[in-house]
């Protein structure tokens, strides 16, 4: 039996600690000593890395998921005016270009929790509600008003609508959270926050970049979706006529989708793939073998029976013509679990597109009509959003809006 003797123990604690120390020598993060030179690469791996505030397009929309998403909504003050929309949105711009640097705003209440870039983003779009009050009628395109109703939603208004969007992502919990604690607090001189909704995909590293991510359902999601740098996503995302501001951005459509997983999970395996039309272990269509293989629609089993069925989501939801196609960068949400067991959990579905009229809300009404994925998933939030164009070294967010 081993001899624990409270000095034995000192002193092979004091011995390992220094030879920690030894290791990983000279390396501190955040003040504090970590284990191992191995250690402070990965972990200053995830901190150091950046997104690039300055350019055409705004940051956070054609780029692989963070870890950690906030979706902030915020309603204007009554008497906020266009040119106090002016000084917040400069304002916004200072503290966008410190924080995506890994630095802290001006006068931080929290400097030491800019602990480094950690791929954070923020993205600013503004609701189809703002133009009215500010009197911008002239400067709202066509392709931002309010969505149409659909049967099955079922939304709820702590979740839904709003003014201003500031939708932030980051690779760390704490540096999101000291991001978005840092835009609110100069936000509030000319707004309020109508709600908030956090995400999260899987922690960096685990999914190999360029795999997809699984939803909560256990689905591989985001496969048939454009490809990053190519002129399909730039010709469904980025808006290229209209009123200034808007050329160079996009229009986002964001639903919150609650998943009932406790019914859910009570199918078998099979069941589940049928509902959607994809294989569960890697995300391939019913009756192919690989991920990117494409959908057969057509294809029927020794039966004469669809192998994707006709209530299967992927043949609802695939375009019936080219233009019915959009952008999906959906993150999961998990708030909590009823007594019962029941936990609240869905996703932040996101289509980020020109012209939701002629892209998201075809698709939307056919899944309205008929799919089967409805049974265990209702929408209970729902906004849309005009994505200003990015923003060039020396300017300030949506100076042309405003
Ligand atoms: C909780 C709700 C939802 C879940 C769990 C879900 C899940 C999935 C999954 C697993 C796929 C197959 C992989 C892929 O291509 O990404 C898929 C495809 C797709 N989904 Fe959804 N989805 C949801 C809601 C929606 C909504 C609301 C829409 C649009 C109105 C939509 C549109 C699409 C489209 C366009 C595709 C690609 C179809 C194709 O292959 O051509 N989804 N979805």
């Amino acid at each position: 039996m081993t001899n624990f003797t409270r000095r034995g123990f000192l002193a092979g604690a004091s011995a390992s600690a220094g030879a920690l120390v030894g290791a990983s020598a000279g390396a501190l993060i955040a003040g504090q000593q970590v284990a191992s030179a191995a250690e402070v690469a990965a972990q200053t791996a995830v901190l150091k890395r950046s997104e690039k505030f300055h350019g055409s397009h705004q940051n956070g929309i054609e780029l692989e998921l963070q870890t950690f998403t906030n979706f902030v909504s915020l309603e204007i003050h009554a008497d906020t005016d266009r040119s106090a929309m002016q000084r917040w949105m400069k304002l916004l711009t200072d503290d966008i270009e410190r924080l995506t640097a890994g630095e802290p705003i001006l006068a931080d209440a929290q400097p030491q929790l800019a602990l480094g870039p950690a791929r954070l983003t923020v993205t600013v779009g503004f609701g189809p509600s703002l133009f009215k009050k500010l009197g911008l009628e002239a400067q709202q395109p066509e392709s931002l008003s309010e969505l149409p109703a659909f049967k099955v939603d079922a939304l709820r208004e702590e979740f839904s609508g709003g003014d201003v969007l500031l939708h932030v992502s980051a690779d760390d919990p704490i540096v999101l959270s000291h991001a978005v604690r840092s835009l609110i607090s100069d936000s509030l001189a000319f707004a309020s926050v109508r709600w908030t909704q956090q995400g999260f995909s899987n922690a960096q590293g685990v999914v190999p970049s360029g795999v997809r991510q699984r939803n909560l359902m256990g689905q591989v999601d985001g496969t048939d979706n454009p490809q990053f740098g190519t002129d399909d996503f730039k010709n469904l995302v980025w808006i290229d006529e209209g009123p200034e501001w808007i050329r160079g951005g996009t229009i986002l459509v964001l639903r919150r989708i609650a998943m009932q997983l406790n019914t859910w999970d009570k199918l078998g395996r099979t069941d589940k793939e049928q509902v959607i039309g994809r294989r569960l272990d890697n995300g391939a269509p019913l009756g192919q073998k690989n991920e990117t293989d494409p959908l057969d629609l057509n294809a029927v089993d020794e039966r004469g029976l669809k192998v994707i069925p006709n209530f299967a989501h992927v043949r609802r939801a695939s375009p019936t013509n080219p233009k019915e196609r959009f952008f999906r960068r959906p993150f999961n949400y998990e708030v909590g679990t009823a007594a019962d067991g029941t936990p609240d959990v869905g996703l932040l579905w996101t289509a980020y597109q020109k012209n939701p009229a002629e892209q998201y809300i075809p698709v939307q009404k056919r899944l309205d009509d008929f799919d089967l994925l409805s049974k265990w998933t209702s929408p209970i939030g729902s906004s849309v959003w005009g994505i200003a164009h990015g923003v060039k070294k020396g300017n300030v967010l949506a100076d042309d809006l405003f």
